[in-house]
C-alpha cells in the first residue's frame, strides 16, 4: 500500500546529483502530474541561498539537464513554486531547528533524500532526530556510498537505525530504477519457457558487463578511496547478479523480492585469499583513445601515483542447488571500448550435433539482456542459411530480437531517479536495498579486498579504449568461455 508524503527534504540540494538527476526527475514527475498535489520540496546544503536564488539555481539545472522535449515554461514555473531552500551546516546541531522550522509540520509525512559524505551521517541523523525530523511519519532515502566495507557500513546502518526503523529506510541502488533491470523480473517470472532451463543443467555461464567510457570525471576525492570494486560491484553488479540468480518470489512485494536477493548474496562463494589472483583481475586505465578522443591515464588525471583499480573482473559462484558449477563472470571498468551494461546468459551446447555445418561449429544459445545504451533482449539462435545444401546444411547464429526501444517507442523513457524518488515519496520499498542485503554484499567484497592485500595485487595497466587488461580475457578463456563482446 502506497502512502504518499506531503513534503520532501533534499540534502545536497546544490550538488552534482541534484542538478543532473534529482531536480530534473522531480520536475519530470511534476510535469506528468505524478507528485502529490500539495508536495513541497525543501532543498538544503551548505551554500547560502534565498528561496528565490535557489529557484534560479534549480531553473538553471533544468535548463541544462532536461531534454529539450521535456521543457515547458508553465510547468517549470509551477514546479519551482513548490521549491524552497534552507542553508545548513550539517555539523552544527543548532542549525537543524531552523531547518525544521523551514520544513514545517511533518504530520502529513516527510521523505528525506540524503546523499552525504560518510563522515556526516552521524551529525545529520542526530540533528534530524533532535529537531523532530525523524518521527514515525518521516522516511529517509540514502545514497551510496554507504560505507566502504562491512564494518563502516554497519556503523552507518546503526546510526541510521537510531532514528529510522528499517521500514522507513530506503537505500538507493539506482540500477534498480532502470526499466530494463526491472524487465529481468518480467522476463524470468512472466514467461514460462525460461525457468525450466534457468539452472546449472541449462546454463553454462553468466556474464555481466558494465563498461563505461568516462574516466575519473570530477570525482577524484571519492573515487580514489572507492575503486571499481566498491563503486560498481558491491552494489550495481551484485544486484544484477541477484536478479538473475534468485529463486522465484511468491509475490511482487518488497520483502518477498528482497528475501530472495538476500539469499543469493549469502550464497556467494567467498573468494579465498589464495584464489584472489586466479579468480579476480584488477586494472587501471593508461592513456589511450576512447571514441576517437585521446585521453590521459588515470594517474595523469589524478595528478599523482595511485593503486586504485578502475577495472575489475571476477569469477563468482553462487553456492546453492540451482547454480552449482555455473560461473558468473563479472566485469566493469572506466575508459573502456564502449559504454554498455549487459547480461549475457550462455546456455549449454546441444548434446549431439547432427549437422556437419560448413559454416563453423554450432554456437550455444545466448540470452542477451542489454540494459544500456540500447534496451533490448536477444536470444542468439542457430538458423539455416538459404541454399540447396548439396554439400551439407549451413547454419548461422542469428538474433531473435525484442527491441524494447522500438516496442515502446513514444512512451516516455524515465530515468532511474524518477522511479526511485516517486517510490520514496509514496513509500514503496521494493526497489530499495535492505540492510541484510548490503551487509551480505560487503562481506563478500571485503574478502576479495583481503585477498588483494594478502597477495599484494596491484592493478594491471590497460589502454583506455580497450576491454581491460588481457588477464580479464584469460579469466574466461581458461574455462573455454569467451566474453560476449560482439
Ligand atoms: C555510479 C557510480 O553509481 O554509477 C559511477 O558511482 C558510475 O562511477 C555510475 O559511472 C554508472 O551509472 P549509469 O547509470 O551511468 O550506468
Amino acid at each position: 500500500t502506497r502512502s504518499p508524503v506531503a513534503k520532501l527534504l533534499l540534502f545536497g540540494a546544490t550538488g552534482d546529483l541534484a542538478q543532473r538527476m534529482l531536480l530534473p526527475s522531480l520536475y519530470g514527475l511534476h510535469a506528468d502530474g505524478l507528485l502529490p498535489d500539495a508536495l513541497t520540496i525543501t532543498g538544503t546544503a551548505r551554500s547560502e541561498h534565498s528561496d528565490a536564488s535557489y529557484r534560479k539555481f534549480a531553473k538553471a539545472a533544468l535548463d541544462e539537464f532536461l531534454p529539450e522535449d521535456r521543457k515547458d515554461e508553465e510547468k517549470t514555473k509551477t514546479f519551482l513554486a513548490r521549491v524552497q531552500y534552507q542553508s545548513l551546516d550539517a555539523t552544527d546541531q543548532a542549525h537543524y531547528k531552523q531547518l525544521s522550522e523551514k520544513v514545517g509540520d511533518v504530520s502529513g509525512g516527510l521523505a528525506i533524500f540524503l546523499s552525504t559524505a560518510p563522515s556526516l551521517f552521524e551529525p545529520v541523523i542526530k540533528g534530524l532526530a533532535s529537531a523532530g525530523l525523524a518521527g514515525d511519519t518521516v522516511r529517509i532515502g540514502l545514497e551510496k556510498p554507504l560505507g566502504y566495507d562491512l564494518a563502516s557500513s554497519r556503523e552507518i546502518n546503526d546510526t541510521v537505525a537510531t532514528a529510522f526503523t528499517e521500514d522507513r529506510t530506503f537505500r538507493i541502488d539506482h540500477y534498480l530504477g532502470k526499466e530494463t533491470v526491472q524487465n529481468i523480473l518480467a522476463l524470468r517470472f512472466g514467461n514460462s519457457f525460461f525457468e525450466p532451463v534457468w539452472n546449472a543443467r541449462g546454463i553454462d555461464n553468466v556474464q555481466i558487463t558494465i563498461s563505461e567510457t568516462v574516466g575519473l570525471e570530477d570525482r577524484a576525492g571519492y573515487y580514489e578511496t572507492a575503486g571499481a570494486l566498491r563503486d560498481m560491484v558491491a552494489n550495481h553488479m551484485l544486484q544484477l547478479l541477484a536478479l538473475i540468480a534468485m529463486e522465484p518470489p511468491a509475490r511482487f512485494d518488497g520483502n518477498a523480492i528482497r528475501d530472495e536477493k538476500s539469499k543469493v548474496f549469502r550464497s556467494l562463494r567467498p573468494i579465498a585469499p589464495a584464489d584472489a589472483s586466479r579468480d579476480t583481475v584488477t586494472g587501471q586505465y593508461g592513456a589511450g583513445a576512447v571514441g576517437g578522443q585521446i585521453v590521459k591515464s588515470y594517474t595523469d588525471e589524478l595528478g599523482k601515483p595511485s593503486t586504485t583499480e578502475t577495472f575489475v573482473a571476477i569469477k563468482a559462484h553462487v553456492d546453492n542447488w540451482r547454480w552449482q558449477g555455473v560461473p558468473f563472470y563479472l566485469r566493469t571498468g572506466k575508459r573502456m571500448a564502449v559504454r554498455r551494461s549487459e547480461i549475457a546468459i550462455q546456455f549449454k551446447p546441444v548434446p549431439h550435433s547432427m549437422f556437419s555445418n560448413r559454416g563453423g561449429l554450432l554456437q550455444p544459445n545466448v540470452l542477451v539482456i542489454r540494459l544500456q545504451p540500447e534496451e533490448y533482449i536477444q536470444i542468439l539462435v542457430m538458423a539455416k542459411e538459404p541454399g540447396l545444401d548439396r554439400d551439407g546444411v549451413r547454419l548461422r547464429e542469428l538474433p531473435l530480437n525484442l527491441s524494447l526501444d522500438a516496442a515502446f517507442a513514444g512512451r516516455p523513457r524515465r530515468i532511474a531517479y524518477e522511479r526511485l524518488l516517486l517510490d520514496l515519496i509514496e513509500g514503496d520499498q521494493t526497489l530499495f536495498v535492505r540492510r541484510d542485503e548490503v551487509e551480505a554484499q560487503w562481506s563478500w567484497i571485503d574478502a576479495i579486498r583481503e585477498g588483494w592485500t594478502a597477495n599484494d595485487m596491484k592493478p594491471k595497466t590497460y589502454a583506455s579504449g580497450s576491454w581491460g587488461p588481457s588477464a580479464a580475457i584469460a579469466l574466461t578463456e581458461r574455462d573455454g568461455v569467451t566474453w560476449q563482446d560482439d
